[in-house]
Parts: structure tokens; C-alpha cells; sequence
């Protein structure tokens, strides 16, 4: 077997697949290999004409026709599947050659099998791709980890095959060991507020206005020409204004309301309560798909708790519509702005040092978040690179706070109305417990020492206190 593959990819379904078809179309000499060589033979028959493909039916044989250091692309299930490759492959592996984790592994899993890895003179590269089955044969979001040395001989190639915005590539190094996975998933819990964001909307549209999936299409791809430019606002447009063509009813008025997920936005929420970062609008985003999906509580609930809420009586159509696309796009500030906060606050736990300006700049296209204004995040960054909060550069508190009496009437008229908003209404409350000059905090540190003798700081000095609640209630230094 002659080694002459650039890059080698195993597990061919459809993302891994069409990474490689992205490979050979860039020119590369590809490696392929499949746990069922049918799939390898059906690639290289159906694709063949992309470029240069060494199909293998062994992992053996895959190993040996890449030249080195070999570079191995790992497309499987994350979980044991991805550990049932990786040792596989290790055993056949030289020193510096690099394993690069392309699926959407849980970040801890890539720390551990790159300190695994590294123990065995290997590079571990966990690597985030964003841009589902398109993305990957037509150029998606690379986020890589691992070694910088690693990116040394990756990056030209995953730069070269990702998309481009002006010419620049989406993608970039992010941080050591499991950085690029990690962004990944932060990446996958934007996307979950973006959704449950524009669902919201969708909602109000059609509660408030009565309007039709067609109508509130056409609203959405109006949109879709201004500041709320985004792949997953021109999606909504596409599946709103889409006939069903069993019933020839609108299409998304047959699918179940039960929304399902595959556990990257639960992640994401999960490693901010451990960094202690608030990041409400992914959280909600991620318990509204939960809450869609009780069916026990919801029908228990149905026809029993009652509504007790006005009728929608709106007087001005396009001046409600233009408050549903303030407030939205105020949301969408929130969500990305939290997201960029845990990111920070990772790159310090983990010390990977990772560039957010840089993250924007590859989420702008080939990503499922792509949007216009991620340009305008680049450049947020780009004024201030240690912005404390995104939400607070000057583009964004004007662009915000142009929306924000909206934002209020909005959150407002669904409370009243019965209409629920948990992403539009905890980004506003987050809104306003960030700005606030004071927060209900302190009788919270109050009661907590109250009871539990946890002590608090006070406003006019410094140092912790404890007051004797039971006892004489003199304060003393705790
Ligand atoms: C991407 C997508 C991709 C996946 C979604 C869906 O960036 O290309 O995010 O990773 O299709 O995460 O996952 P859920 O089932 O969690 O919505």
C-alpha cells in the first residue's frame, strides 16, 4: 500500500461522507474507510469524479496509505463508537501523527483521550464542524483544538475546505486540548436560544395576528433583508411559507409541537452552572424543548389551569410586527452575549486562551448561526478584545436599546395575552438584573445567614460578617 493520502476520513455516513467529497473537491488525496466497506466502495462509485479517494476495507490498509504524519478524521457517534475507533487506530499510529475528533464530542471526553493521546507521542484534535450535511460538502464552520503544533500541519487544509466570508476562512485554531469542542457546544446552545428565539416570535405573530404560517413566512423573509440576516431566520421563511403535501396544509401546522434534541444544548447549560454563568436564554431555550416534550404534565395541565388572560386586540399590525422583530433581535443579543461570556469564562477555568473575536469571525458564515450581525461581534471584539460584556459595546447598547421599550411592550402583551415567552421574557429580565444598580441580593445574603450562619459583606466596609440571629443579634467579623 503506497502512503500518498493528505488526509484520511473514517466513518462514512453522510457527514463524514461529505467531508471527504469537501477534501477531494479541494484537491486532496482522500483515505477513506468504513466500518462496512459497502460504504466505502458506494463513496468512491457515486463520488469518484470529486477527486482522488484511497478507498480501504481494513483500518490497517486505511493507515498505511497516509502519508505522514498521518492525519485521521474520526466521523462516528461520540461516545464509546469514538472510543471504540480511537482504539483501533492508536495501535497503528506513529509518533506526531494527529486523530482529529470531527463529531460533536462532550468536551471533557476530548480532554481526557488528548491527554490519553499525547501519553502515546499522538495529537488528539477534538474539532467542532458546524453546518450540518451542506456545510460539510460545501464548506462549514471549523472550530479545531488540540496542539498548536497539530494546527501547524491542519489548519491550511481544514482552512482550505471550510467557508469563506471576504476571503476569510471559518476557520481558525481555538485552544488546547478539548477548546475546539468546547466552542463547538457553545456554538450548539446559541443555536438553541436562536431557535426557541424565532419560535417565540413565530408564536406571537400567530397568536397575536391570527396570521397564517404563509403570512408570518413572509414577515420572517422580510426580516431576513435587515439586521436579523441569519441562516436559521432564511430556514424559517423557507419551512413557514412550505405546503404540506399529504394534507396540503401549511406544513409546520401538522408536525407534532414536541421538540427533541441530542444533548449539546443540555451540555451547555450544564458547564455554565458548574462556571456559575448565566446564560438564561440557552437555558430556557433548553428546558422549552424539554417542557414541549411533557406530554404527562402538559396534558394534565390542559383545560384545567386556566388562562385568565385578556384577548389580543391589536390595533396596529406593522407597528406590532416591527415590536416582535426589536425584541427578537434584543433576545438574540442576550443569548449570543451570554454565550460569549461562558466562552471566557472556560478559556480562564481551562486556560486555553481562546480569542472570541476570533469565534465570531468563523461563526460568520458556514455555521448554522451564521448571521449578519456576527460582523458586528467581530468588530466588538476587535474594539475591545477582553470586552467584559458584549451587550454593553457601544454598537450593542445603542442597537438594544433602541429596542428595548419594544422589548417590554412585547414581553408584556404575552404575559397578559397567556402567550409564553421564556426566551423573550428571561433575556429581558436578564437585561434588566445586569443594568440594575442594585439587586435583591443582598436579602438574599440576609436569610442565608440567617439560617445557615453563611455570612455576608457589607456595603460600607470591607471583610464578612455574621450577625447572632438566635442569640444577642451583634454583628461580629466573621
Ligand atoms: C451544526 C448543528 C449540528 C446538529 C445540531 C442538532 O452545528 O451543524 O448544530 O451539530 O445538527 O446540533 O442537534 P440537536 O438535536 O441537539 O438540536
Amino acid at each position: 500500500m503506497t502512503a500518498r493520502a493528505q488526509i484520511g476520513v473514517t466513518g462514512l455516513a453522510v457527514m463524514g461522507r461529505n467531508l471527504a467529497r469537501n477534501f477531494a473537491r479541494h484537491g486532496y488525496t482522500v483515505a477513506v474507510h468504513n466500518r462496512s466497506y459497502a460504504k466505502t466502495q458506494s463513496l468512491v462509485a457515486d463520488h469518484g469524479s470529486d477527486g482522488d479517494f484511497v478507498p480501504s476495507e481494513s483500518m490497517a490498509d486505511f493507515v498505511a496509505s497516509l502519508e505522514r504524519p498521518r492525519k485521521v478524521v474520526i466521523m462516528v457517534k461520540a461516545g464509546g463508537p469514538t472510543d471504540a475507533v480511537i482504539a483501533e487506530l492508536v495501535p497503528l499510529l506513529e509518533e506526531g501523527d494527529i486523530v482529529i475528533d470531527a463529531g460533536n464530542a462532550h468536551f471533557p471526553d476530548t480532554r481526557r483521550r488528548e491527554a490519553e493521546l499525547k501519553a502515546h507521542g499522538l495529537h488528539f484534535v477534538g474539532t467542532g464542524v458546524s453546518g450540518g450535511e451542506e456545510g460539510a460538502l460545501n464548506g462549514p464552520s471549523i472550530m479545531p483544538g488540540g496542539s498548536r503544533e497539530s494546527y501547524e500541519w491542519l489548519g491550511p487544509i481544514l482552512e482550505d475546505i471550510s467557508a469563506k466570508v471576504d476571503g476569510v476562512p471559518c476557520c481558525t485554531y481555538v485552544g488546547s486540548d478539548g477548546a475546539g469542542h468546547f466552542v463547538k457546544m457553545v456554538h450548539n446552545g446559541i443555536e438553541y436560544a436562536d431557535m426557541q428565539l424565532i419560535a417565540e416570535a413565530y408564536d406571537l405573530l400567530k397568536q397575536g395576528l391570527g396570521a397564517s404560517a404563509a403570512e408570518i413566512g413572509e414577515i420572517f423573509a422580510e426580516w431576513n433583508t435587515g439586521d436579523l440576516e441569519s441562516f436559521l431566520i432564511e430556514i424559517t421563511a423557507e419551512v413557514l411559507r412550505h405546503t404540506d403535501a399529504a394534507t396540503g396544509q401549511a406544513f409546520v401546522d401538522v408536525i407534532l409541537d414536541q421538540a427533541e434534541q441530542k444533548g449539546t444544548g443540555r451540555w451547555t447549560v450544564q458547564n455554565a452552572l458548574d462556571l456559575g454563568v448565566p446564560i438564561t436564554g440557552i437555558a430556557e431555550a433548553t428546558f422549552a424543548r424539554a417542557l414541549s416534550g411533557s406530554v404527562p404534565q402538559r396534558t394534565a395541565a390542559r383545560g384545567v389551569l386556566v388562562a385568565d388572560s385578556a384577548a389580543w386586540d391589536i390595533a396596529d399590525r406593522d407597528a406590532f410586527v416591527e415590536d416582535v422583530r426589536l425584541a427578537l433581535y434584543a433576545s438574540k443579543v442576550v443569548a449570543y452575549s451570554q454565550g460569549f461570556d461562558q466562552i471566557a469564562a472556560a478559556s480562564t477555568e481551562f486556560g486555553w486562551d481562546i480569542d472570541r473575536g476570533a469565534m465570531a469571525r468563523i461563526w460568520r458564515g458556514g455555521c448554522i448561526i451564521r448571521a449578519r450581525f456576527l460582523n458586528r461581534i467581530t468588530e466588538a471584539y476587535e474594539r475591545q478584545a477582553d470586552l467584559p460584556l458584549l451587550l454593553a459595546d457601544e454598537y450593542f447598547a445603542s442597537a438594544v436599546g433602541n429596542g428595548v421599550a419594544a422589548w417590554r411592550r412585547i414581553v408584556s402583551s404575552a404575559a397578559l395575552n397567556g402567550v409564553p415567552t421564556p426566551a423573550f421574557s428571561s433575556s429581558l429580565a436578564y437585561y434588566d438584573g445586569v443594568r440594575a444598580e442594585r439587586l435583591p441580593a443582598n436579602l438574599i445574603q440576609a436569610q442565608r445567614d440567617f439560617f445557615g450562619a453563611h455570612t455576608y459583606r457589607r456595603t460600607d466596609r470591607d471583610g464578612t460578617f455574621h450577625t447572632e440571629w438566635t442569640a444577642d443579634r451583634s454583628e461580629s467579623p466573621a
